[in-house]
């Protein structure tokens, strides 16, 4: 079977530096897979080489079997890839359904199509009840969910969701966690990236890559991957070592 995503060591140089170097990963049909690493390891600059805002200097990127390299962002979101980004950023001055129905004309002109579809999303990620309130004004929480839904609302078949859940507390992340954890049932594979917040990539990611300086250091199993010691060196740091069991 075609995988959904493949990178292929994929280099992303600014100037003198290497802010992705040589990562090769592969993410298959309704997968959940989490890209973790500290501040500045690539997590983002991964994202953005996916989505087509920036290109690599090196490396290939597949989706869907199909060579996107050089592709914009446009055509790469017609093709079914969604994101969200790191800083939330909905227009304000629209309602809640109103920014979810964005994501929705990219499929149909007709706006009660894209109301209905909204609507649903909305449902689904628990929010229907704020579908009139204006997105100006919303609680992070909430945002971060009006973020998913504009991103579902494309259709995609990957969604990228970046620092999905980073500024929210441990039950507000883990009542998203499970809302992403879903996503699958629509069709929707998910690579997603974090800082930290391990309980909520334990708790869903089928899969976890570690960054560091832009490197692949580990893959594997959450639950493997948190004993590596070079990931413990690089990322969670002495006081997870005390903590682990
Ligand atoms: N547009 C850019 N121009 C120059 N340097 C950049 C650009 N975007 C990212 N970088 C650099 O590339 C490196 C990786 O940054 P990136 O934002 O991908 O890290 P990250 O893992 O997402 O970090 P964070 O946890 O802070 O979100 C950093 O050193 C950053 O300063
Ligand atoms: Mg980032």
């Amino acid at each position: 079977m075609t995988a959904v995503l493949e990178l292929q060591n994929v280099t992303k140089r600014f100037g003198g530096l290497s802010a992705v170097k040589s990562v090769s990963m592969t993410l298959n049909a309704g997968e959940i897979v989490f890209i973790i690493g500290p501040n500045g390891a690539g997590k983002t600059t991964v994202f953005n080489l996916i989505s087509g805002f920036f290109h690599p200097n090196e490396g290939a990127i597949l989706f869907q079997g199909k060579n996107v390299t050089h592709m914009s962002p446009h055509r790469i979101a017609r093709m079914g890839i969604g994101r969200t980004v790191q800083i939330v950023k909905p227009l304000a001055g629209l309602t809640v359904l109103e920014n979810v129905m964005l994501g929705a004309f990219m499929h149909t002109r007709l706006r009660s199509h894209a109301e209905g579809e909204a609507a649903k999303i909305l449902a689904f990620l628990q929010m229907g009840h704020l579908s009139k309130s204006p997105a100006r004004g919303l609680p992070l929480a909430a945002l971060k969910r009006l973020e998913i839904a504009r991103a579902r609302a494309t259709k995609p078949k990957l969604i990228l969701l970046d620092e999905v859940v980073s500024g929210l507390t441990t039950s507000e992340a883990m009542a998203l966690a499970d809302l992403v954890k879903r996503l699958p049932e629509w069709g929707i594979s998910v690579v997603g990236g974090v800082e930290h917040v391990m309980q909520v990539v334990m708790k869903i990611a089928d899969r976890v890559i570690v960054l560091d300086h832009g490197a692949k250091i580990a893959e594997g199993a959450p639950a493997e991957v948190v004993k590596l010691p070079e990931v413990i060196e690089a990322y969670l740091g002495p006081k997870y070592k005390e903590l682990a069991p």
